[in-house]
């Protein structure tokens, strides 16, 4: 797990003056908008008098009151106020996050707060481009943050496990295989992309709906990932009936070991005017998706690795991206 990085910690719609606890990389936090302000404040999620959640109080101006016995605590994580008291030890204060507020996602930096630079929060300009319709989601699930990650950084699930919506399960034992795939890997700094092209593939009823198509097309998938985990998707489907594009960017976040959390922006550049698919389409389809199929199938994963006791992957060659993103990953680590 990364300490000094920007992690997101919620879409900014979630976060109001009602105070939100969330748990990031272990630690407890409770996340609200300062009333006057309107900053992002994101504080140890307990009370310095006597460790009750500041989650369960009330935000008052630009500070959070507890509600076990009034304590008010500032955006610094200092305690400003203790009632029927002219002074307040110094020693009253929570540890406070930096936090930042960019493609309608509020980030909060775990590390050493002088190292944190908003130029390295990850770019993701379609989620507010004019010339895209956006939706932002997100999920939770009971497994590591890099399981889940996994699973977008490998695409070649798409045409089985979401064969419902997406894919046309191409491939099966048994049955004519002619569809052509190419797959490049490249690193570069400390990102990783991928381009895999297939083409002569069919599609689920999902993707035929939306494009209008009634033939095989060549899909285009290229992917970008940089640390910590966010991984960029461009899907470009395309026939001589029709050319539609998806950009859809992930980002995980670490809750402890074994859970995380999951912010999905899903943006197309096409019929964004009228007909099929409206937003709320599309937010109904993705995230059936990803609740019903991507997040059972990694949160499974994650109890045979705890009960088989982390047996080593076996890869095939469309796993190319995801085995050189793990090893950037173990470079950085080192
Ligand atoms: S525990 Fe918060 S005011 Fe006492
Ligand atoms: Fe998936």
């Amino acid at each position: 797990m990364f300490t000094d990085t920007w992690y997101c910690a919620a879409r900014a719609v979630e976060l109001s003056t009602q105070p939100l606890a969330r748990v990031i990389c272990n630690e407890p936090i409770v996340f609200f908008r300062a009333a006057k302000s309107g900053d992002y404040v994101a504080l140890e999620d307990r009370c310095p008098h006597r460790q009750a959640p500041l989650s369960m109080g009330r935000v008052v101006g630009d500070e959070i009151m507890c509600v076990y016995h009034g304590w008010m605590v500032a955006s610094d994580g200092r305690c400003t106020h203790v009632p029927h008291q002219d002074s307040v030890s110094p020693n009253a204060a929570v540890r406070s996050y930096p936090t930042s507020e960019r493609w309608g996602l509020v980030w909060v930096w775990i590390g050493d707060p002088a190292k944190a630079d908003e130029g390295t929060i990850p770019e993701m300009p379609w989620l507010v481009s004019d010339d895209h319709s956006t939706i932002l989601s997100c999920f939770h699930a009971k497994a590591n943050y890099q399981l889940m990650a996994d699973n977008l950084l490998d695409v070649s699930h798409a045409d089985f496990l979401h064969a419902g919506s997406f894919g046309s399960q191409a491939g099966q034992k048994g049955e004519t295989d002619d569809v052509k795939q190419r797959m490049d890997v490249t690193t570069q700094n400390d990102c990783v992309r991928s381009v895999r092209i297939l083409e002569n593939v069919a599609l689920g009823p999902m993707a035929s709906a939306w494009g209008g198509f009634t033939k095989p097309i060549t899909r285009t998938t290229r992917q970008r990932w940089e640390p910590p985990n966010t991984i960029n998707i461009e899907l470009r489907m395309e026939n001589d009936e029709n050319c539609i594009t998806f950009n859809h960017d992930h980002v995980m976040t670490p809750e402890t070991a074994t859970t995380c959390h999951y912010f999905l922006g899903f943006t197309r550049d096409f019929n964004l005017e009228s007909g099929y698919p409206t937003d709320e389409d599309m937010r109904r389809e993705q995230e059936g998706v990803v609740l019903n199929e991507d997040i059972p199938m990694v949160e499974a994963q994650q109890l045979n690795k705890i009960r088989f006791g982390d047996p080593v992957d076996i890869p095939g060659q469309a796993d190319k991206f995801l085995i050189a993103v793990h090893k950037r990953i173990a470079e950085l680590n080192r």
